[in-house]
């Protein structure tokens, strides 16, 4: 047999060390050569984070049934600076992201929101629009537009590269022929749909031993509003009686209908909201704090019955079902029906009941 001589297994251990030396050198040298390589591909990436403007996501081009040789423009690549000033509450900002967006694609302008829109938003929505930042803002030669609340013509033909818009649009006159993609930039962010569908879930449960049951969303709007619609407009809120015959509209038209009430004062519908028929949920808690989870809960709803107030309106467009909407709150007077057109404010398949207007009539 052959046994290694003391010479032997001293080459062999040399070998072995020398080995070792130089995969540690390779192994040192590759990390370096890993690192100026990350760096160097770092470094377009640090300066994309530290330039003022976040491109995230551009809306996509108009779908093609809606490109005609008569709007060439569409065709192009948008370009210049669009955007809005963020104003109002949640339903005021989502229809002035949803209008800006409408717009600025109707004229081939590239759209960006304000940073204090996205933090509205961005906690509820997966909205696309990259958002532009103050420095940005602050130097950008905007021509300024308040916009009324319905489209017009003149909107289609604005050409400014820098313009922000501001006021308080909510039509589906503006953004209704991009109603599916108006659904996607309002998609609901996973945890809060599921937290909504698992809530609808349990009160399936509790009714009806498992058998599908209708939804019915209802948004009672109260709050600030129990002041400004009598004393500045002339008009009222939903009542009690609204709310009723909204209710009996669907008990008239669905198979045992669950009404699950939200407001931003829950505890006038505790006491006002007949619940003798057992299908009335209250689940809102509110939404001056947070109201992606009333929001949330709306959406997920099958039907709408809205009170006033864009909230209501968004909950309604998004659940797409049939709604039940508040018409003619205000005297024929009203100034707020210089602001506002109901029939650019409700889908015309929507079912509007006429508000008691006494309470203002004196
Ligand atoms: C009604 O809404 C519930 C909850 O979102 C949903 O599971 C169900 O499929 C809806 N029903 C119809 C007919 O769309
Ligand atoms: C609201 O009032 C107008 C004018 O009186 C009327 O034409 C309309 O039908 C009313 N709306 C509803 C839903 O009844």
């Amino acid at each position: 047999m052959w046994t290694p001589s003391r010479r032997q297994l001293c080459l062999v251990f040399l070998l072995v060390c020398g080995l070792s030396v130089i995969s540690l050198f390779l192994h040192l040298h590759q990390d370096l050569f890993r690192k100026v390589l990350h760096f160097s591909i770092l470094c377009p990436d640090h300066h994309l984070l530290r330039s003022p403007v976040t491109i995230v996501c551009l809306p996509s081009p108009l779908p093609a049934a809606n490109v005609s040789p008569s709007c060439p423009q569409h065709l192009a690549q948008p370009s210049g600076t669009w955007t809005i000033s963020p104003d109002g509450r949640f339903g005021n900002q989502m229809g002035q992201y949803a209008t800006l967006l409408a717009l600025a694609q109707l004229n081939g302008r590239r759209a960006f929101i304000l940073p204090s829109m996205h933090a509205t938003l961005a906690p509820v929505f997966r909205i696309s629009l990259p958002v532009l930042a103050h420095e940005v803002d602050d130097h950008t030669p905007w021509r300024h537009l308040e916009l009324h609340d319905w489209m017009s013509e003149e909107y289609s033909r604005l050409k400014d590269p820098f313009l922000k818009l501001s006021g308080f649009p909510c039509s589906w006159t503006f953004f209704h022929h991009l109603r599916e993609q108006i659904r996607s930039e309002f998609t609901l962010h996973d945890h809060l749909r599921e937290e909504a569908q698992h809530l609808l879930s349990q009160l399936r449960l509790g009714h009806s031993r498992g058998r599908p049951r209708t939804f019915v969303g209802v948004h009672v709007r109260r709050g600030d509003y129990l002041h400004v619609m009598p004393n500045r407009w002339k008009g009222v809120v939903g009542d009690r009686a609204y709310l009723q015959q909204a209710m009996d509209w669907f008990r008239a038209r669905h198979e045992a209908p669950i009404f699950v009430v939200t407001s931003n004062g829950m505890k006038w519908c505790w006491d006002n909201i007949d619940t003798s028929q057992g299908d009335v949920v209250f689940a809102g808690n509110g939404q001056e704090g947070t109201p992606g989870k009333d929001f949330a809960l709306l959406t997920q709803c099958n039907h709408t019955i809205m009170t006033i107030g864009t909230f209501g309106f968004w909950a309604a467009y998004l659940a797409g079902g049939d709604t039940v909407y508040l018409a003619n709150f205000t005297l024929p007077d009203s100034e707020f029906l210089k602001i506002f057109r109901p029939k650019a404010a409700f889908l015309p398949e929507w079912v509007g009941i006429n508000a008691d207007l006494s309470p203002v009539q004196d």
